[in-house]
């Protein structure tokens, strides 16, 4: 199976490194093949209908932060709509930062690549938080498969779980602590006693935080999860404008103190059911989404199976990459049936 990989950063070289890894089991297990006939990152795109030389791709990037080192197969300006419309694949994986705004540019290599007629993984947020029904009708309409398992949850496969798993059960709501960073800062606040400033700066020397985490402390990378395990699970079309989004910048410590004299957490809780919304609250130190660190934990309301929780990392180049493989793997099936 060709594909192109649109975006060459942390979860696109982790793919690489597992696609590259992992290539005979693949074949063995699955009889996929996956062949990455293209690589683009801001300034330009590897091209080799053969397959572009992973390890050679993965040192160039390393080395130099650039593919310009790959030589021949490299094309300097080279775009990732010129790929997705010049390239013969039949599958794009977007994992281009995410912007929470217009979209862009994720949102366009999805749209163009669901009209040349290419399934799609997308880790990115932007386009689902800000388009999700537009783009799953304009897949149904091309008869393309769009896929998106990385955007809520990294590896840890809250979407399926939620859509296979759950199957002759009513979900009446979702609950849940969709953002690492914020959850690590919380903990450390409440474990450590530091204020938010200092828990922030040390998430970022982590590297769990962004440079720039606004996204992040606003609530707003929190709500894009929501609407979009929302809008797969509960079949509804939200957008985050649709989401009453309250942040933790404002937890102060005494608001940590005094939930954990009562036996309790602060946490910030995102919730679809009654309407949907994102906001620090409390709750109990027993309760199962009373997760520490940088986990994630969602809590399916179902019925008649009663609360069903889901707990696991949230993030990371090599978890998100293994759940762009899951639904690599559910496109080749799909493909054999
Ligand atoms: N990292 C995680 O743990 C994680 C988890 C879940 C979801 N995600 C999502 O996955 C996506 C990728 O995350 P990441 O951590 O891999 O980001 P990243 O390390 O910042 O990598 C982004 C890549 O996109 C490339 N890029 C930027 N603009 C581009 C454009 N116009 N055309 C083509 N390539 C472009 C960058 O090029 P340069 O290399 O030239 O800068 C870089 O290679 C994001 O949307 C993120 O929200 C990440």
């Amino acid at each position: 199976m060709r594909l192109a990989l649109i975006g060459f950063g942390v979860v696109g070289q982790s793919f690489a490194e597992i696609v590259s890894a992992q290539s005979a089991e693949l074949s063995r297990t699955y009889g996929l093949r996956p062949r990455i006939v293209a690589i683009v990152d801001s300034k330009g795109a590897a091209v080799s209908p053969g397959g572009v030389d992973l390890p050679s791709a993965l040192r160039a990037k390393k080395d130099s932060r650039s593919l310009g080192g790959l030589g021949g197969v490299y094309r300097e300006g080279m775009s990732a709509i010129d790929v997705i419309r010049e390239v013969d694949c039949e599958v794009v994986v977007e994992a281009t930062p995410s912007d929470l705004t217009k979209g862009e540019p994720g949102l366009g290599h999805v749209r163009a690549a669901m009209k040349e007629a290419r399934h799609v993984i997308c880790v990115n947020k932007g386009p689902l938080a800000l388009a999700m029904p537009a783009l799953i009708e304009l897949a149904g309409h091309n008869g393309v498969i769009f896929k998106f398992s990385g955007t809520v949850g990294g590896g840890t496969p809250v979407l399926d779980l939620a859509k296979k798993c759950l199957e002759g059960c009513t979900i009446d709501s979702i609950r849940g602590i969709l953002n690492g960073t914020c959850n690590y800062i919380l903990t450390k606040m409440s474990s450590e006693g530091v204020d938010m400033k200092d828990a922030l700066s040390e998430a970022q020397r982590l590297g769990y935080a962004e440079a720039d985490p606004t996204a992040d402390v606003e609530g707003l990378d929190s709500a894009c999860k929501l609407v979009i395990t929302s809008n797969y699970v509960l079949g509804t079309s939200m957008s985050i404008r649709d989401v009453d989004v309250t942040g933790i910048t404002g937890v102060t410590m005494e608001d940590i103190s005094s939930a954990a004299s009562e036996d309790k957490a602060v946490k910030l809780i995102g919730h679809v059911g009654d309407g949907a919304r994102v906001a620090p609250e409390t709750i109990p130190l027993t309760h199962p989404l009373n997760v520490s660190g940088t986990f994630n934990a969602i809590t399916f309301d179902t019925d008649p199976a009663g609360e069903i929780t889901l707990v696991g990392k949230g993030a990371g180049g090599r978890e998100t990459a293994s759940s762009v493989l899951r639904d690599l793997i559910e496109i080749r099936q799909d493909f054999a049936k």
